[in-house]
C-alpha cells in the first residue's frame, strides 16, 4: 500500500506517469467515469479549504466513486481530544482512501503509519503539500510541454509557504532548472531547503526584488504570505503587501512566461493581471482535479 505524504515519495518515472494518466483524463473522461464505482474517499480537515478539499472531492465523484468526511476540525471528534492515530483507524473502516489536511507538520504522516488504507497529506502545516505540487506539473508540463531546462521564482512567503516546499524538492529532481527565490528576508526558504540546494549542486539565487528577477523567468510562482502561521499581527501586516504582481511589473517578462499561484490570492496579483495570457492560475485549479483523479488511481491501484 502506497501513501502520499511528502513528494518525494514518489519517484520522476511515477510523477510523469501521474501527468499521463491526467492528460489521457482530460482528453477521454467517459473511459474514466466508473472506475471507482463502489469506492469511497475521506477527507478530513482540520484546517480550512477550497480548492483542495473541493477538488478532491470532485475528483472522485468523476470517477464514480463516493465521498464522506469533515471539513473543520470542530465538527470532529478531534474538538472531544481524540487523536489523529486513532482517527485514521477509525476512518480505515469506513473509507478505502484518505485526504488529510492538518495545521500540524507531521499530522498525516502519523496517520498514515495507523490507517489501514492510502493517506494523502493534502497539506500539513507550514511543511509540505504534495498534491498541489502535482497540480502545479501538471500546469507547467501541459503549458510549456517540460519540466526541465527552466528557470523558476518562487515569490512571497517562501518560509511558511508549504506548496513552495514541495515543489522546490519535486523541480530539483529534472535535468537544469533553476531557482531565482524572491522574499523579504525574514520570510527566505527554511535552512533545511537552502542545504538540499546547495547539497545538490542546484543553481539558486536569492533576491528582494521581483523586478530584478522578472526578466529571466521561465515559470513565476506567486504564493500568499501565511497569515496563520505569523506568531505576531504586526508581523503580518508589515509583511503581506511586499509583492504585488500587476501588469505594469509584467512588461519585462518573458512573454511565455506563465504565471503560477496556489490560490487563494489576497493582494499579491492584481485582477487586472487575469486576462493576460500568461497567467495560468485558474487552470492550474482545474489542473488539480484531474491530477488527483490520476493519484487517487494509482493509490487505489485502479488501471
Ligand atoms: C495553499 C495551501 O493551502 O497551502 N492553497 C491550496 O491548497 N491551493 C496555498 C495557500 O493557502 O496560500
Amino acid at each position: 500500500m502506497q501513501h502520499l505524504i511528502d513528494i518525494l515519495d514518489l519517484s520522476t518515472t511515477e510523477i510523469d506517469a501521474l501527468i499521463a494518466t491526467a492528460k489521457d483524463i482530460i482528453a477521454d473522461p467517459a473511459k474514466y467515469a466508473e472506475k471507482c464505482r463502489g469506492k469511497k474517499l475521506a477527507t478530513l480537515f482540520y484546517e480550512p479549504s477550497t480548492r483542495t478539499r473541493l477538488s478532491f472531492e470532485a475528483a472522485m465523484y468523476e470517477l464514480g466513486g463516493n465521498v464522506l468526511g469533515f471539513s473543520e476540525a470542530q465538527s470532529s471528534s478531534a474538538s472531544k481530544g481524540e487523536s489523529v492515530a486513532d482517527t485514521a483507524k477509525i476512518i480505515s473502516c469506513y473509507a478505502d482512501i484518505i485526504a488529510m489536511r492538518h495545521y500540524k507538520e507531521g499530522a498525516p504522516l502519523v496517520a498514515s503509519l495507523n490507517a489501514s488504507v492510502p493517506v494523502i497529506n493534502a497539506g500539513d502545516g507550514g511543511h509540505n503539500h504534495p498534491t498541489q505540487t502535482l497540480a502545479d506539473l501538471l500546469t507547467i508540463s501541459r503549458e510549456k510541454g517540460r519540466l526541465s531546462d527552466l528557470t523558476v521564482g518562487f515569490c512571497g512567503d517562501l518560509k511558511f509557504g508549504r506548496t513552495v516546499h514541495s515543489l522546490l524538492n519535486a523541480m530539483v529532481r529534472y535535468e537544469n532548472v533553476r531557482f531565482v527565490l524572491i522574499s523579504p528576508e525574514e520570510l527566505e526558504i527554511p535552512g533545511y531547503l537552502r542545504q538540499e540546494l546547495v547539497k545538490k549542486g542546484v543553481g539558486f539565487q536569492e533576491t528582494q526584488s521581483l523586478e530584478d528577477a522578472m526578466p529571466s523567468l521561465d515559470i513565476l510562482y506567486m504564493t500568499r504570505v501565511q497569515r496563520e502561521r505569523f506568531f505576531n499581527e504586526a508581523d503580518y501586516i508589515r509583511l503581506k503587501d511586499s509583492y504585488v504582481l500587476t501588469p505594469e511589473k509584467l512588461v519585462s517578462a518573458k512573454a511565455d512566461m506563465n504565471i503560477l499561484h496556489p490560490l487563494p490570492r489576497v493582494n499579491e496579483i492584481s485582477v487586472r493581471v487575469d486576462d493576460d495570457p500568461r497567467a495560468c492560475y485558474f487552470k492550474q485549479a482545474l489542473n488539480g482535479k484531474y491530477i488527483r483523479m490520476a493519484l487517487i488511481l494509482k493509490l487505489l491501484d485502479i488501471a
